[in-house]
């Protein structure tokens, strides 16, 4: 389950470096080492900042190091929703900071010698059925700026079912490891600090400071002082903003094959279901064909395997020959208006701000709130960061999707607690599964594990939600709103900040 950016890395956190006085206390604490959390970092320290990332298990460890990592600013459908859900003005916002990001990607990759492939970017329809959404995307593209143009085929053909696709030429490519590592050394030049293996729980204080309160793998406990902090955490590990009930959890998954002879150029994703998604990787053993989908809400997927065997027989099938040598999986966020949450975790606080809602578009989002985040902090202003607003009216539009995104929640909360009754046998579940079971008095998640069986509370420790098992990723998720556990109960990803307890 290593992604093929994190391969040959050791990803290891090292043991938390002893915190003394002078290291606890930082104008502003960035919580997150992914794309967000360092790129804010860096242009807070260029800005003269005194910066502290704090990292809770290490560099990458979040959807940044398993991503597919196409810097695009064509994103399948998505302009599709923002312009019909906010207009050619948002619209054209959203571009414009899409495009900074990617501009301020490829020139840091440029400076610093990282390699970065410069591709043409293709929405595109697999049946007769998709092409109605390609050709609305089309024409939502180009009412947001962006210079498109409908293609009948691909350029070179593709081995797969293409009926058309909007392409937007001279979009990128990369690794995203090699970005971060150079964001972890630039903001050591600049004096600035790097913490892994410590996760924030807590946030308290304003006005006067923050204070972090922060513990170590072993259980150790810090508290960090702060002018400012920016959780660039994927979901914000604080409550209040409520930013768990606006944003949907989507985990999918990432296939890495050898195939014979050339794979296809360019970069592709589908507008119809199931969602394929390509691009080529190079690598020092030549060339590897991505290829990621069977995407669901966490936690809801009864088989998430079946549909990762679906995607890798249609990746066998159009690739003949293909060898797979990667299998990953991450989760990002779709927010319910559609267009990211940048800015204070609340209306008027000026202290504790967030970056989230990137709904799997995060290479140029990440990049755009970065730019919008560290300019608002340093006191200056980017007209298009109201397209990215964590609170502002385009929220209204979201309304009716939040109410039925939360009826759904709650139908999920209601349904984890109830339907285990059910299911009161004692029987060990089989390799590889797990099981929730017993009265809501005494529920019990069990799972084995290469031979190994756990058995740990279903009660995830964020808002009680009932956790239900990933056969694909051999992982606990909770349907409420998407934190993971391992078999074993550990914390895997939040807005949980702890792990399950044991049975
Ligand atoms: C399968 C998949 C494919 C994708 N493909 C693309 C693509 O091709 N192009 C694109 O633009 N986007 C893509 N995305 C989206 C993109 O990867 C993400 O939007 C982006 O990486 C998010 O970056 P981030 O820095 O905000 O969050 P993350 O990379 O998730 O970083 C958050 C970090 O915070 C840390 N953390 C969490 N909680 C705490 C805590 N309490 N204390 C301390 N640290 C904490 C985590 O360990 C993690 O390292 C894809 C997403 C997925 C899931
Ligand atoms: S993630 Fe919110 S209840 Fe589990």
């Amino acid at each position: 389950m290593t992604s093929l950016w994190l391969a040959d890395r050791t990803n290891q956190p090292p043991p938390p470096r002893t915190l003394d006085a002078g290291d606890r206390r930082a104008d502003v604490v960035v919580v997150g080492a992914g794309i967000t959390g360092l790129i804010t970092a860096v242009l807070l320290a260029r800005g003269g900042k005194d910066v502290l990332v704090v990292e809770a298990a290490y560099v990458g460890a979040g959807a940044t190091g398993n991503t597919t990592a196409k810097i695009s600013v064509l994103q399948g459908s998505r302009m599709s929703k923002i312009l019909a859900k906010h207009g050619p003005r948002r619209a054209r916002q959203y571009v414009e900071g899409n495009l900074e990001g990617l501009e301020w990607l490829v020139r840091h990759c440029a400076a610093h010698g990282l390699s970065v492939q410069r591709e043409d970017a293709y929405t595109f329809a697999q049946s007769l059925q998709g092409v109605p959404a390609a050709r609305t995307e089309y024409l939502a593209a180009k009412i947001a700026g962006l210079d498109v143009e409908w293609v009948d085929d691909a350029e070179g053909g593709v081995p797969f079912p293409f009926h058309g696709a909007v392409r937007l030429a001279d979009q990128a490519q990369f690794d995203p490891m090699p970005l971060l590592d150079s964001l972890v050394v630039e903001l050591e030049e600049r004096g600035g600090r790097l913490v892994q293996g410590l996760r924030v729980h807590k946030v308290s204080g304003r006005g006067d400071g923050l204070t972090l309160h922060a513990r170590s793998g072993a259980g150790d406990e810090f508290d960090l002082r702060a002018d400012r902090c920016v959780l660039a955490t994927g979901i914000p590990i604080l409550d209040r903003g409520g930013f768990f009930a606006r944003l949907e959890p989507n985990r999918s998954y990432c296939l890495a094959y050898e195939v014979p002879g050339e794979i296809t150029r360019g970069m592709y994703i589908s507008t119809d279901s199931p969602t394929r998604s390509l691009r080529y990787a190079p690598t020092g053993a030549g060339d590897l064909l991505i290829v990621g989908g069977a995407g669901h809400p966490v936690g809801h997927e009864k088989n998430p395997a079946s549909s990762v065997a679906e995607l890798d027989e249609w990746a066998r099938r159009h690739f003949p020959g293909a060898q797979q040598r990667y299998f990953w999986s991450a989760q990002d966020y779709s927010p319910i208006d559609d267009l990211p949450y940048v800015g204070p975790i609340l209306p008027g606080n000026e202290s504790i701000f967030v970056a989230i809602g990137f709904d799997k578009w995060g290479m140029t989002n990440g990049a755009a709130a970065a730019l919008a985040l560290s300019s608002r902090i340093l006191g200056g202003r980017t007209d298009w960061a109201e397209a990215f607003a964590s609170w502002s009216p385009h929220e209204v539009s979201g309304i009716p999707k939040a109410m039925m995104l939360n009826l759904q929640v709650g139908m999920y909360l209601a349904r984890g607690w109830l339907t285990p009754v059910t299911r009161t046998g004692d029987r060990s579940p089989d390799d590889g599964c797990g099981v929730v079971s017993g009265p809501p008095w005494h529920l019990q998640a069990r799972s084995r594990v290469d031979g190994v069986e756990h058995r740990v509370s279903p009660v995830c420790p964020h808002l009680g939600g009932i956790v239900n098992w990933n056969d694909a990723d051999q992982a606990w998720e909770c349907p409420l709103h998407g934190s993971r556990f391992a078999p074993d109960g550990a914390l895997l990803e939040g807005p949980a900040t702890r792990g399950l307890t044991a049975s």
